[in-house]
């Protein structure tokens, strides 16, 4: 049977406004590709703030969510499905802390910390648990595959 650490895995990243403005997509794209993922889904797309408001539903009692939101609907974003063994965690490990100048010093070759501008303007989202992985997935990409919301 197979080993549970390395069964196939799907989680949701996406290059968020700044990363897209800022010119990382092929940079970012080519790391997910020499860390082992495939990338099975591509979305490029502007979000409106409704959607963004759904996405991060969990964040929306807190004080930078009107800001969250209206920055992640401020430009296009790449959004992707990645597969590979234990997906969920090794994109997050590779994406690194939340707040890229924290990043910088503790993790200075996460992605965050090489392409995030700030807490919020921090380059890349990644699912944090199996839960979220699946229900990100369908939000953005099985409920979209017709092109438009
Ligand atoms: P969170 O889920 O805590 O971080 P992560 O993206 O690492 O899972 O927060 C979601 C996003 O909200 C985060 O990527 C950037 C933004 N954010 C802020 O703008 N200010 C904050 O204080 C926090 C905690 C997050
Ligand atoms: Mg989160």
């Amino acid at each position: 049977s197979a080993d549970a650490s390395t069964e196939t895995e799907k989680t949701l990243a996406i290059i968020k406004p700044d990363g897209v403005s800022g010119n990382y997509t092929n940079s970012i794209k080519e790391t997910i590709l020499d860390h082992g993922f495939k990338i099975t889904e591509e979305l490029f797309i502007q979000l409106d703030e409704d959607h963004v408001k759904s996405f991060y539903a969990e964040h929306s009692s807190r004080s930078f969510f009107p800001s969250l939101v209206e920055y992640m609907a401020s430009g296009p974003v790449l959004i992707m499905v990645l597969e590979k063994g234990n997906a969920i965690a090794d994109w997050r490990a590779l994406i690194g802390p939340t707040d890229p100048l924290k990043a910088k010093v503790t993790h200075p070759y996460s992605v965050r910390a090489i392409c995030g501008l700030d807490l919020q303007k921090n380059c890349v989202h990644g699912s944090d648990s199996p839960q979220s992985a699946a229900q990100e997935i369908t939000f953005f990409v099985e409920r979209t595959s017709s092109g438009h919301y």
